[in-house]
This record gives C-alpha cells, sequence and structure tokens, in this order.
C-alpha cells in the first residue's frame, strides 16, 4: 500500500513525460501509391458561369467527360459524365479546383461520386484531395481509403491530366 502510494506520483509524471515524448514524435509520412491515371476534358469557356466574390471568380466551368485508367495497365476503369468543376480563380492567381465528379465504372456499370478541393493554378496544374463514395462491389474499398490527385495541364488547356494516389497499406 505504502509503496503504490509512493510510485503514483512518480508514475503520473513518466506518464506525463512519456505522453508529451510521443506527442512531440512525429509519425513517419505516408506513402501513396497510384491507383489511377485520366483525363478531364472540359467545355467550351464562353459556356462558363461566373460569380464574382470576396475572393474572386467562382467559375462554374463545364467538365464534357474524361476517364479513369489503371495507373498500371493503362485499361479504362471508368468514364466522367458531363459535370462542372466550380472552383475560385483567386485574385493572386491561384485557383482552388472543387467539384464532385460522377463516375461510371466499366466493371460493372455502377457509379462513384468523387468530390475534389485543392489548391493550385489554373495554368500549370494543382493538388487536390479527392473523397471517393461508391456502391460498386469491386471498388468498395476506396469508400474508406485517403486520396490526392496531381492534376497537370497538358498540351491542350482543354484536357487536363490527373494522377490519382491512394495511402499505400504499409503506412496505414
Ligand atoms: C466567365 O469567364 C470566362 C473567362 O474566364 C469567359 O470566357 C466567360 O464568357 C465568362 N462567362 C460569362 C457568362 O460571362
Ligand atoms: C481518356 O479520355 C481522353 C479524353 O477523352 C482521351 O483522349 C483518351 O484517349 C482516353 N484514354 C483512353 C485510354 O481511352
Amino acid at each position: 500500500m505504502r509503496s503504490s502510494r509512493l510510485l503514483s506520483p512518480l508514475t503520473g509524471i513518466l506518464a506525463a513525460v512519456f505522453a508529451l515524448v510521443v506527442a512531440q514524435t512525429p509519425q513517419p509520412p505516408p506513402t501513396f501509391d497510384a491507383i489511377f491515371t485520366g483525363q478531364i476534358v472540359s467545355g467550351p469557356t464562353q459556356d462558363a458561369l461566373n460569380t464574382t466574390g470576396p475572393f474572386g471568380i467562382r467559375q462554374h466551368a463545364p467538365d464534357t467527360g474524361g476517364n479513369l485508367t489503371d495507373a498500371k495497365t493503362g485499361e479504362v476503369v471508368a468514364t466522367l459524365l458531363p459535370t462542372a468543376d466550380t472552383g475560385i480563380l483567386s485574385n493572386s492567381g491561384m485557383f482552388f479546383p472543387s467539384a464532385v465528379l460522377p463516375y461510371v465504372w466499366k466493371a460493372d456499370g455502377k457509379l462513384a461520386s468523387i468530390t475534389v478541393n485543392g489548391i493550385g493554378n489554373i495554368n500549370t496544374g494543382s493538388f487536390i484531395y479527392a473523397h471517393v463514395e461508391t456502391d460498386s462491389p469491386t471498388y468498395s474499398w476506396m469508400n474508406s481509403n485517403f486520396f490526392i490527385v496531381r492534376v497537370t495541364v497538358g498540351e491542350s488547356p482543354m484536357e487536363a491530366g490527373i494522377t490519382m494516389y491512394g495511402v499505400a497499406e504499409s503506412s496505414t
């Protein structure tokens, strides 16, 4: 009894020190695997609807189609239905892409709704976070994974290239 009473303040201090050390030790950075590549095709610029707001122009610009292809085989796995980007083109030149991208999986005809939000530049490219919702049994694993997408601007300004990365299993 006595020894435990003596020990408890010490144990408390040790626990606090341990908690501090744990809190201040960074976890190793996550690693990402390329899962899909693909294209997003933009519609005519004059069809963009613009709202001038406090941070710049929110541009509802049409995306007419596109696809996702297997990063390893290049085989098309999904096609993009017509939609619109609703990103903000800021006065400083920065671009904040924002869209909900509806895809149809080739494997089973089911849909995926991929919500994307990010930061970059409309002329040079962006990084975006992608949240996937799908009822496809083949791709249901994507509902619980974390994805980032690198958007690159190709030779044609009407066609953006994308590479989608998921957190590698080894780093979860
Ligand atoms: C919106 O802005 C684009 C240029 O970024 C322009 O081509 C287009 O005509 C504008 N849309 C409207 C409805 O004014
Ligand atoms: C994906 O779609 C783009 C744009 O429509 C097209 O240029 C490209 O050839 C397609 N890729 C494949 C592998 O079909």
